[in-house]
C-alpha cells in the first residue's frame, strides 16, 4: 500500500499518528508542528522522529513552502470554544487561541490534501459557536471538500474515561 503522506499541525503527542498505527494505515510525516516545546519532545520520542520535523508556531509557516501532502491533523486549540474556558470563540481574526484553525484553512487553501481532519470540543456545536463552525464547512466546501462529522466519546473506543470530542473529515472531491 502506498504510504499516505501526513502533516500534522498542533501535534501534541500525536494521538491521531497513535490511531494511524494502530489500524495498520502506512504513513510518512513530512512535518508536524508544535508551539510547546516538552509536547514536541514528546512527539519526537513517541513517533521516532527529529525534532528538526518541527514547524514550530503555525502563524510563521508559509503555506506555499511546506512539501506536498495528502491529509492534514489538526487538533487546534479549544480553550476559546471550550464549556472551560472564557468562550472567546475561534472567529477568523480575532486573535484568539482558538481562532487559530483558520491558520490550517490557509494551508489547506494553498497545499490542497485530499483529507483534512480536524478535532476538537463537541462546544463547537453550540449556539455561539456554531457560526465558526459553518464558516469552516463553507470555507472548506468552497475549494472543493466534502464534509462529515461526528461526535464521538473516548469511553465507546477501549478508552477508561468519558471524552467527548467532534471530529470532522474533510475529502476533497474528485
Ligand atoms: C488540543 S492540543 C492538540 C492535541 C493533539 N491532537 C494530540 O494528539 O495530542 C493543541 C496543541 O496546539 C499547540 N499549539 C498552540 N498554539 C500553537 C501554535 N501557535 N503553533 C503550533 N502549535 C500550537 C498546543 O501546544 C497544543 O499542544
Amino acid at each position: 500500500m502506498k504510504k499516505l503522506r501526513l502533516l500534522s499541525l498542533f501535534s501534541g503527542i500525536g494521538a491521531p499518528e497513535m490511531a494511524l498505527k494502530k489500524a495498520g494505515i502506512p504513513f510518512e510525516l513530512v512535518a508536524y508542528c508544535e508551539i510547546d516545546k516538552f509536547a514536541s519532545r514528546s512527539y519526537s520520542l513517541l513517533h521516532n522522529v527529529p525534532e528538526s520535523m518541527n514547524l514550530g508556531d503555525i502563524t510563521k509557516i508559509v503555506p506555499e513552502e511546506l512539501p506536498d501532502f495528502d491529509m492534514v491533523f489538526h487538533g487546534s486549540p479549544c480553550q476559546s470554544f471550550s464549556v472551560a474556558g472564557r468562550g472567546e470563540g475561534g472567529v477568523k481574526g480575532s486573535g484568539t487561541r482558538s481562532s487559530l484553525l483558520w491558520n490550517t484553512v490557509e494551508i489547506v487553501r494553498a497545499k490542497k490534501p485530499k483529507f483534512v481532519l480536524w478535532e476538537n470540543v463537541p462546544n463547537v456545536l453550540s449556539e455561539k459557536h456554531l457560526p465558526v463552525f459553518k464558516e469552516y464547512l463553507e470555507e472548506l466546501a468552497k475549494m472543493g471538500y466534502e464534509s462529515s462529522f461526528d461526535t464521538l466519546n473516548a469511553k465507546d473506543y477501549g478508552v477508561p474515561q468519558s471524552r467527548e470530542r467532534i471530529f470532522c473529515v474533510s475529502r476533497l472531491a474528485d
